[in-house]
């Protein structure tokens, strides 16, 4: 069994944050959300995985991910370049792949328990293919699948206004390698993009059995900002902190707290977990960090409140105000203007960014 991670597409999601750099490097609970998938994968045993790049941020992720041996596993890239949509990136892998069977990982998206039941799943059988799938509330979003008694797919429906089932397709997929030849048939959905699902259908319209798993535990896809947050909500709800920073006496602290070396929490700050600190960064006396936060590496918190946030990373933040829900890019600092006349705010704002204030 090979793996494919896709890590192409445009993030527009995500903008500004993807002007940058790739959404797969965003790091939840100061982890990059491509490591979570590469460390997925590499725990469900499959450690020859095909990176899928696109044109943004090519070099931060092999920069970032190198030849894999840092985290147990041998990397191939495969350059996809423009988003032609998910299954012209897995059928850019075919080389990669020869005939194998392969795991097809989202790479913006995190699993909390594994894919070795999808993947266990699918060697059981005769499958074709292998769709990992959850209930949610609003299947009239997703991609939904209408399954018989032993949970063989029967049919795969785009958004549908009457869905069959509460049953969504997550981003994870086990492929045998027959699923090429549907791809190479396959032609643009009318947003463009050759569509997994459309693969997937062609694989049932020509009698081939797809599995199908329920995945138990929580499953996000990264791909939006509140995405984001909740995503390092759910990471750090379940992560247990190292503490390898100095937390200084007078400093106020609760909860998990993961703080990485060479940190300081300094006498007169308060920090109420789970919270994550990277390393070498410093939270000053009056600040406040509450509950589902993450600071990244190399930044200043002082006299700031900030609760339920990200801030990425290589930040000064010393603005005596508050800070809730929100995702801070790398390198961005927000000051005090409290001294400054006239009255008001001062903004410097990329893009396509979001403010409320
Ligand atoms: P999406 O989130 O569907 O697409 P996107 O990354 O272009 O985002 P947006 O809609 O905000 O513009 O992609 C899901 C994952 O698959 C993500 O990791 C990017 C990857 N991907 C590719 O590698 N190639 C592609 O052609 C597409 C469409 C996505």
């Amino acid at each position: 069994m090979k793996g494919i991670i896709l890590s192409g597409g445009q993030g527009t999601r995500l903008r500004p944050i993807t002007h940058t750099g790739p959404k797969q490097l965003v790091p939840v609970a100061n982890k990059p959300v491509l490591q979570y998938a590469v460390e997925d994968l590499r725990d469900a045993g499959v450690t020859e995985i095909g990176v899928v790049l696109g044109n943004l941020g090519r070099e931060e992720i092999q920069q970032f991910l190198g030849n894999g041996s840092e985290f147990g596993v041998d990397i191939t890239y495969i350059v996809q370049g423009n988003p032609l949509g998910l299954a012209h990136a897995a059928g850019c892998a075919r080389n990669f792949v020869g005939d194998d069977d392969f795991v097809m990982y989202l790479g913006d998206n995190i699993l909390n328990r594994g894919t070795s039941d999808l993947i266990g799943s699918f060697e059981d059988g005769k499958f074709s293919a292998g769709i990992a799938l959850q209930e949610v509330d609003n299947p009239q979003q997703f991609g939904v699948a209408e399954l018989d008694d032993d949970g063989t797919v029967t049919r795969l429906i785009e958004k549908p206004d009457d869905p069959p089932s509460n049953l969504a397709l997550i981003g994870i997929y086990v492929f045998s390698s027959e699923v090429f030849d549907v791809i190479e048939q396959l032609e643009p959905s009318c947003r463009g993009e050759l569509e997994i699902t459309d693969a997937i259908q062609g694989l049932l319209d020509s009698g081939k059995d797809i599995d199908s798993h329920v995945v138990q535990g929580w499953w996000k896809d990264t791909g939006k900002p509140e995405d984001i947050l909740e995503a390092n909500r759910l990471v750090l709800e379940e992560r247990h902190g190292t503490q390898e920073g100095t937390i200084e006496a007078g400093a106020e602290t609760m909860g998990h707290i993961d703080l990485q070396e060479t940190s300081v929490i300094e006498d007169g700050a308060v920090v109420r977990g789970p919270v994550s600190i990277g390393s070498n960064t410093v939270i000053k006396s009056g600040a406040y960090l509450g509950p589902y936060t993450s600071i990244g590496p190399n930044s200043i918190i002082e006299n700031t409140h900030i609760e339920n946030s990200v801030v990425i990373g290589e930040s000064e933040i010393t603005s005596n105000g508050e800070v809730v829900d929100s995702l801070i890019g790398k390198g961005a600092t927000i000051g005090s203007a409290e001294e400054l006349l006239p009255k008001g705010r001062r903004l410097v704002i990329g893009e396509n960014s979001n403010l409320r204030l």
